[in-house]
């Protein structure tokens, strides 16, 4: 039975303040040179410093983007207008943040300790989210244990060596950024880990090509249990074990992270082997709950543990550090400058380490599922812009393929500049210092570069002391021309560790918490991919055979536009059907 929704009050500061905060961040854009940022560093030697936040070794740059004290002032009072101290603190307090589905949004409480004292709003009253969460961390850590101390083991009786994870979406993005981070260039893996998300036959074939199903162990990861692409999957990963080791291996090889227990029974995964969460975890945000179990299969208990703490670091920091001080209050009203001052539509994130490689499409999710908003709380539509399009590749490789058009397209792409200073102290294997000093050369070569830009008359200079004729270089030189003056912010740390890692996605989770508090929008739902969901489910028996349809509600064929009819149509014929 559902609990009686708890219902909070949907209050939010009126829109009129933020209205004229708006207006005043585009006022200050509009100003002779308000785009230009070199001018900025012309006439204060000290903004670098100025610019810059720090919390211990992590450092945030924003002196490279035209954000100067004015601005800097105009987008205080914009947080001020949206009430962000009253919003970060009924956040850490576990008001109903996520008011359209009427949920806490408590994933801080993942990474707290039990006694923090971190509550959720529930239904049934305030919940101690940080005592559930550790009792389930206890839990997930003696399974741990167990499969690596070889206790836990396969249906023959081998040990464990290897883990696939299914999931989609924050199912797997979230753990498979981190499992890559802490695995990458590295071989003290406690068990290899694999990662199956889409739908398609061939991920699956992909997924398991090599693995022994004798030893490997199968988690799969759910909020919902109810996705499509997940219960296929773990459909097909069932069959696979049940294939070669019989039904009853199914105990020993599979194990769940749901908020949904019953939707887990029902298929069949032994009860101590399912890991709970709250709804107060966003998909999107759960890599830290037990969807995150992945992770401490591949990389150790200790790591993850590790990984959770530089996590609650920032949590601590965002929820006690003053505003103007605040690291993810500061990058989020970096975002809010380039959006709604500049106009910008998109944002391009260049970790510059391997290891960071799905980074950019963990980003896309948080930011782009959180804040692809069209209306406020209040269901009226915003009056401005709000999430850009997030866009990422590692650096350097990026800088081979689509920089060109940040450095020279017709349209302003801010970037984030994301580097380790250290390839990691911890390194088992020899590391090259020398490639890692490369790879920074170019994170900052980029920066300054975008800033810079070159102008016609070095260009021409540089050609005719070349000895270039006078034709060419008029010819050539404005294509070689950079305007410059575009933004980007730096955000250099340390050592890609553990921690590190934990406390730079919890960075950008806060992140979009503040743009969202800004932009008056609900970042904790995401209705808009239910649509699609539902004609999926309507379409899949049209494209089935009636023979193979069991399960599948084949109904009356639905009315569809003509388009999608004939694409239909011409999907069955090119199979025969
Ligand atoms: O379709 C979007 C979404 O609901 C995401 O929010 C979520 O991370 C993903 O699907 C997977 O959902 P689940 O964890 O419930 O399988």
């Amino acid at each position: 039975m559902h609990p009686p929704a708890y219902t909070p009050a949907m209050t939010q500061p009126p829109p009129t303040a933020r209205h004229a905060a708006f207006a005043r961040l585009k006022a200050l854009a509009d100003r002779p040179d308000g785009r230009r940022i070199t001018p900025l560093f012309a006439a204060d030697p000290g903004r670098a410093a100025r610019f810059t936040a720090q919390l211990d070794d992590l450092s945030l740059d924003l002196s490279k983007t035209a954000i100067d004290e004015a601005a800097l002032d105009a987008l205080f009072a914009l947080a001020e207008a949206a009430d962000l101290d009253g919003f970060r603190r009924r956040l850490f307090a576990g008001d109903a943040i996520n008011q359209t589905e009427r949920r806490a949004v408590m994933h801080m409480a993942l990474r707290a300790p039990a006694d923090a004292g971190l509550r959720a709003m529930t239904a049934h009253g305030a919940e101690d989210a940080a005592a559930f969460a550790a009792a389930e961390r206890d839990r997930m850590r003696r399974l741990v244990d167990s499969v690596h101390a070889g206790d836990a083991r396969g249906a023959t009786g081998q040990r464990f060596t290897d883990v696939l994870a299914i999931g989609i979406g924050g199912s797997d993005l979230g753990p498979r950024v981190a499992t890559e981070a802490l695995t990458i260039g590295r071989r003290d893996q406690t068990l290899n880990a694999h990662f199956l998300s889409n739908v398609d036959g061939n991920a699956f074939l992909e997924a398991t090509r090599g693995l022994d199903p004798a030893r490997t162990l199968v988690v799969v990861a759910s909020k919902t249990f109810t996705t499509q692409e997940t219960s296929m999957n773990a459909a097909a990963a069932r069959a696979w074990i049940v294939t070669a080791l019989g039904e009853t291996a199914v105990a020993a090889h599979f194990a769940a992270a749901s908020t949904n227990r019953t939707a887990v029974a029902a298929f069949g995964i032994e009860p101590s082997r399912v890991f709970a969460f709250q709804d107060w975890v966003g998909g999107r945000y759960s890599l830290w709950s037990p969807v995150g179990l992945v992770i401490p299969l591949a990389v150790g208990w200790k790591k993850f543990q590790s990984m959770l703490d530089g996590a609650w670091a920032m949590d601590c920091h965002f929820r006690d550090a003053p505003l103007r001080q605040n690291l993810p209050v500061l990058l989020g009203l970096a975002g809010i400058w380039h959006t709604n001052a500049l106009g910008c539509a998109s944002h391009c994130i260049l970790a510059y380490d391997e290891r960071l490689r799905r980074l950019p499409a963990h980003l896309q999710q948080v930011e782009m599922e959180s804040n692809g908003k069209h209306v406020m709380l209040s269901g009226e539509p915003v009056g401005w812009d709000t999430c850009p399009a997030l866009f990422g590749e590692p650096g350097t490789n990026a800088q081979h393929s689509f920089m060109q058009l940040v450095h020279q397209g017709s349209r302003v792409v801010p970037v984030d500049f994301i580097l380790a200073a250290d390839p990691g102290p911890d390194r088992p294997e020899a590391h090259r210092p020398e490639a890692h000093r490369a790879l920074a050369a170019n994170a900052f070569a980029q920066a300054e570069a975008l800033m810079r830009g070159r102008p016609e008359a070095e260009i021409r200079a540089e050609m005719a002391a070349r000895g270039a004729s006078l034709a060419d270089i008029d010819a050539i030189a404005p294509h070689r021309v950079a305007a410059g003056e575009r933004p980007s912010t730096t955000i250099l740390f340390r050592a890609l560790d553990p921690f590190s890692l934990g406390r730079l996605i919890a960075l950008y989770e806060h992140k979009v918490a503040v743009q969202g508090c800004l932009w008056g929008i609900d970042s904790f739902d995401q209705w808009g991919v239910e649509l699609g969901k539902q004609l999926a489910g309507g379409i899949l028996p049209e494209l089935t055979p009636a023979a193979e349809r069991q399960g599948l509600s084949a109904g009356p064929r639905r009315e569809h536009d003509s388009s999608t009819t004939a694409l239909i149509d011409r999907f069955l014929s090119l199979r025969g059907e």
